[in-house]
């Protein structure tokens, strides 16, 4: 298979682990250039990585007939304009998350991608991996019996202690919700399927934060998000998740992630990871048993979804992370927001479909 060539823009802190992984992991795809606004970041990674070009603008990049797919590393307000304007110009777009800043935006997005019969979708792709796809066997596989619930926590007292730069994290588009609800809310709907309604009630505790990070340190951050954000979702299926995700809260480790059966209970691992420890409890066994891990990519993987991407956009068949997912989690987390600004139930805009388990390969790196 001819690989895919990718063009980055965004190289900043995340960049990293995608510039890694894409040149080393995944044989399918070729980085044939990165576009930073300063501009020495692109020149870095194509020092490093041997990356043939550097372009001046976003523009340059969408408008090279050789890139396939633009993978978009921007901040999360800078998504939908990046992503809208390589849509116009004809190229498919990864994202990171979230997909947009507004459910408006999302929708917009959605539409052009259709419209012009482009593939669009993006991270997380922490569910592809080794730890979730094992859960979702077991799921399958009945070993908790029927679903009745999920609780998720993600605890943490914001990144403004080891970001560069994580303003961000409290501008439009940012919040615990938008950062870092993703993960949970893409592992839930995989694990569990698809949200019929969300609830939720939220607040912004500290309406000023101090960034403690070089190089900003002791700059002050005005907070225009809510961070913390107690959420219940309605599964179609009738189950009924929890999700509490904030930058408010003094916490040491990762908080609990459990979904609950009728005849047994599953731990899941960290979603914001790729790994991490899968444990069952059946009553019969009277002891939390530790459950191998039965799939690749334990490791930070990030990219995988891209990777996916490329694959199916070779051989014609749906990708993992695509659209369906991104826009349909971007429906829960915008929907979170709408139900605490009213206090009332919002129905979700989607239907959502659990995407296609992962197929192990007999190389690692290649995708089905
Ligand atoms: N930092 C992390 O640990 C992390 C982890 C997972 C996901 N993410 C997500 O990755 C995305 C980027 O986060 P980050 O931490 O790397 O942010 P960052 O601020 O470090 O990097 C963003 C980069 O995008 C560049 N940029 C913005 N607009 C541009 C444009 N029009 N053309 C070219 N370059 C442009 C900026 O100059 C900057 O270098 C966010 O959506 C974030 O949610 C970050």
């Amino acid at each position: 298979m001819k690989p895919v060539n990718i063009a980055f823009i965004g190289v900043g802190c995340i960049s990293g682990i995608y510039l890694e992984n894409l040149t080393k992991t995944f044989t399918g795809v070729k980085i044939l250039g990165v576009c930073d606004l300063i501009r020495e970041r692109a020149e870095e990674a194509q020092a490093k990585y041997s990356i043939p070009k550097v372009y001046d603008t976003m523009h340059d990049a969408f408008a090279d007939p050789e890139v396939e797919i633009i993978l978009n590393l921007t901040r999360p307000y800078e998504h939908y304009a990046v992503t809208k304007a390589a849509l116009e110009a004809g190229k498919h777009v990864y994202s990171e998350k979230p997909l947009g800043a507004s459910l408006e935006e999302g929708v917009e997005l959605m539409e052009l991608a259709k419209a012009k019969g482009l593939r669009l979708g993006g991270a997380p792709d922490t569910f592809m991996g080794a730890g979730i796809q094992t859960c979702r066997k077991l799921i399958d596989d009945g070993y908790i019996g029927t679903p009745v619930g999920s609780a998720a926590f993600m605890i943490c007292r914001g990144h403004e202690s080891w970001h560069p730069d994580p303003d961000f994290y409290y501008q439009y588009g940012g919040g615990p919700m938008f950062d870092m609800g993703p993960y949970y809310l893409t592992a839930m709907v995989n694990l569990m399927g698809g949200i019929q309604s969300v609830m939720s009630a939220s607040r912004t505790t500290f309406p000023e934060r101090m960034i403690t990070s070089e190089p900003f340190a002791g700059t002050p951050i005005h907070v225009n998000v809510d961070t913390y954000i107690a959420g219940t979702v309605k599964y179609e299926s009738g189950a009924i998740g929890t999700l509490f995700t904030t930058f408010d809260v003094h916490y040491p480790g990762q908080a609990r992630f459990e979904i609950y059966g009728s005849e047994g209970t599953l731990y899941v691992p960290d979603p914001n990871c790729f790994g991490g420890p899968v444990m069952l409890y059946r009553p019969e066994e009277k002891e939390i048993r530790q459950i191998p891990l039965c799939f690749d990519y334990a490791e930070n993987s990030r990219g995988l979804g891209l990777a996916d991407m490329a694959a199916a956009l070779r051989s014609g068949r749906d990708a993992r992370a695509d659209w369906q997912q991104t826009f349909h989690v971007l429906d829960a987390i915008t929907g979170f927001d709408r139900s605490a600004k009213t206090g009332q139930w919002v129905d979700m805009q989607t239907k959502y479909t659990r995407r296609p388990a992962m197929v192990k390969p007999v190389l690692k790196g290649q995708l089905d």
